[in-house]
């Protein structure tokens, strides 16, 4: 059995972490760095090259693509996919969850619980939609964004519209969310893997902060996911279509609402959080599906 991470730097926590697991469980994970991918169609066959080696057949393969290489990220993932390999996740469902808006459209069709928001790009309904939003003070947040980057939280409607405009002047779109002011500070991180949570944590801001990602000083700690927030993940993470995913939900006073699901979310801040080990479900899933693909 042979299996693959595309990453772009193998000296990563987490590619560290797989590897060792993978070795931990008797397979092979090599690791493949999607900028190195050429992609050649030829109006007869497509191939995928690195140098000028063609990859071997590997049984399954694993992206984690970062935000600043979506774009051609996917297109090398949806190359492994034409060539008939199994990835986790899937070219379609990282791109659908990357779009912050367009994974809320997708979870609220499908009756998962998401926070009041509101996508609009008329500079007339700037003065009436914080109001229909819980009012002053709102999240704003750009479509494209991570760890905690691209979210921000205002607190008067000179400082909302003028925040908007000027995002819009630089082509960025943005969409206006209710604050969720029961549970600020304060949000679960539910990591699925297959149909499992198989860690989560409780993350909390850092002083003075609203935001709790580990990356802006948030503080993580283990918790057992009560069964309504666990089954709101696994049913996000399903609709999504993701195997793999990070999902963060946050308390609101009709029960779990889901804020966001993440296609390649970091494990070296959970696995010490919570002292669980995740990149060795990671491998196991990986090793599933490879031995269903082969029967
Ligand atoms: N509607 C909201 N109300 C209150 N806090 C929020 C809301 N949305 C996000 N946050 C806080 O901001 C953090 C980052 O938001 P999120 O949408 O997960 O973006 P990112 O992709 O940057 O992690 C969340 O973990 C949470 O702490
Ligand atoms: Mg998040």
């Amino acid at each position: 059995m042979r299996l693959a991470v595309l990453s772009r730097n193998r000296n990563l926590h987490s590619i560290r972490r797989l590897i060792q697991e993978a070795g931990r469980l008797g397979v092979r994970l090599d690791t493949i760095n999607p900028m190195e991918c050429q992609i050649i169609v030829d109006g007869r066959e497509s191939r995928l090259v690195v140098g000028n080696q063609e990859l071997p057949e590997y049984d399954a393969v694993l992206p984690r693509i970062g935000a600043s290489i979506t774009s051609y990220g996917l297109a090398v993932v949806k190359q492994f996919e034409a060539m008939g390999i199994r990835t986790v996740n899937s070219a379609e469902a990282i791109a659908q969850s990357r779009d912050k808006f367009r994974a809320l459209q997708l979870l609220n069709a499908e009756g998962v619980r998401v926070p009041k928001t509101i996508l609009t790009r008329s500079a007339r309904s700037l003065r009436s939609i914080p109001k229909s939003c819980g009012g002053m003070p709102v999240i704003l947040k750009l479509l494209k964004g991570t760890q905690g980057v691209g979210v921000m939280l205002l607190h008067t409607q000179a400082s909302f519209q003028s925040v908007v405009e000027t995002l819009w002047e630089f082509g960025e779109d943005v969409f206006l969310q209710e604050f969720l002011k029961e549970s600020a500070g304060r949000d679960y991180r539910a990591f699925v893997v297959g149909d499992k949570v198989v860690a989560a944590m409780l993350r909390t801001a850092a002083e003075g902060e609203f935001r709790s990602n580990i990356h802006r000083g948030g503080e993580g700690t283990l918790v057992k996911l009560p069964a309504s927030y666990r089954r709101a993940a696994i049913r996000a993470a399903r609709v999504m279509g993701l195997e793999v995913a990070g999902v963060d939900l946050m308390e609101s006073r009709a029960g779990p609402v889901v804020i966001e699901v993440n296609s390649s979310p970091g494990f070296e801040g959970i696995e010490r959080a919570t002292g669980l080990n995740i990149a060795g479900q990671i491998i196991a899933h990986m090793i599933k599906l490879a031995r269903k693909k082969g029967r």
